[in-house]
């Protein structure tokens, strides 16, 4: 069977764990890398727990850390959410010893290597601020002919979360939001518009738990304590964007990021006119029940 080669670029995160777990479930999805921004926590902790949740995994792939902070504004950080330790406070359930061992080089680096020597397309999933992959762009273009597509969680067209107008990845580093936008690679986006549809309820969590296993076990308690702070199941969603398009419908938009200081800052803007150029595939509608089902499904590894 042949799969469809991923990195997941990621600031683990609740779900960008379960983001993790949803891809390495996937039969035709091969991941190539993890690496690591600044976001849900701060860089340290989002690379140890891509470390840890790799350990559980038993994950042979490579695992690079990335940017401290963003391009231009300061680090902020979503522990509100995420808790102190990225993970809900889970952090102690994972195994103890962490064998897997961190690449040498930057998250940019081997995503560019990555990219430049393989014979055929690489998808990528961003599910954190963008700034690795703005990064990415700008340093070595010339990577852009090597990505297949760039599914995105952030933005929405409709509501944000951390402002009336702006998601929190998009929020975090709206610079480097509007160079992914700005760079002509295709691009798909899974904003808050669709990812907050993507909810777990009480029937799925007791299905998770009667599995009994210590990845089921965490994976319940990470999600019980995240969706009761009424956080849906976002990450997972460019996941399944790449993996599974049927569960979706989508529109061809024109999206422009604001990077201006002020209310709207880190706004996506979705530009709707009619037979207007478009930049990026925008996530509209999410079949739930076979989210869910594959959500369920991805902890009977
Ligand atoms: C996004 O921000 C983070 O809290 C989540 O991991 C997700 O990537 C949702 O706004
Ligand atoms: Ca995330």
């Amino acid at each position: 069977m042949k799969k469809i080669p991923l990195i997941i670029d990621c600031d683990p995160g609740v779900d960008d764990a379960l983001a993790i777990i949803l891809a390495n479930s996937i039969e035709g999805i091969d991941i190539k890398a993890i690496t690591t921004v600044s976001g849900n926590a701060r860089i340290e902790y989002t690379t140890r727990n891509a470390l840890l949740i790799a350990e559980l995994l038993d994950l042979d792939c490579i695992i690079a850390k990335g940017a401290e902070e963003p391009l231009v504004k300061p680090l902020l950080t979503g522990t509100n959410i995420h808790g102190h330790d990225g993970l809900g406070g889970c952090v102690k359930l994972f195994p103890n010893e962490i064998r897997k061992k961190l690449s040498k080089e930057n998250a940019v680096t081997v995503m560019r290597d990555i990219l430049i020597n393989s014979d055929e397309k690489i998808s990528i999933a961003a599910v954190g601020p963008l700034t690795n992959i703005a990064m990415l762009l700008k340093v070595y273009p010339e990577v852009k002919e090597k990505i297949e597509q760039i599914s995105v969680m952030g933005g929405a067209i409709d509501n944000g979360n951390i402002t009336a107008c702006s998601e929190f990845n998009f929020y975090a580093d709206p610079e480097a939001a509007s160079i992914v936008f700005n760079s002509g690679v295709p691009l798909i986006m899974a904003g808050l518009n669709l990812t907050n549809n993507a909810t777990l309820t009480e029937e799925e969590l007791k299905e998770m738990k009667a599995i009994k296993t210590r990845l089921a076990d965490i994976a319940v308690q990470m999600t019980s304590g995240y969706i009761s702070k009424d956080a849906a199941i976002h990450d997972p969603c460019a996941i399944l964007a790449i993996s599974n398009p049927e569960i979706f419908e989508y529109k061809d938009l024109y999206i422009q990021i604001d990077t201006r200081d002020g209310i709207t800052r880190g706004m996506s803007y979705a530009d709707y006119r009619k037979n207007y150029k478009s930049n990026c595939k925008v996530l509209t509608k999410l079949d739930v029940d076979k989210f869910r089902n594959f959500m369920v499904r991805s902890l009977r590894v």
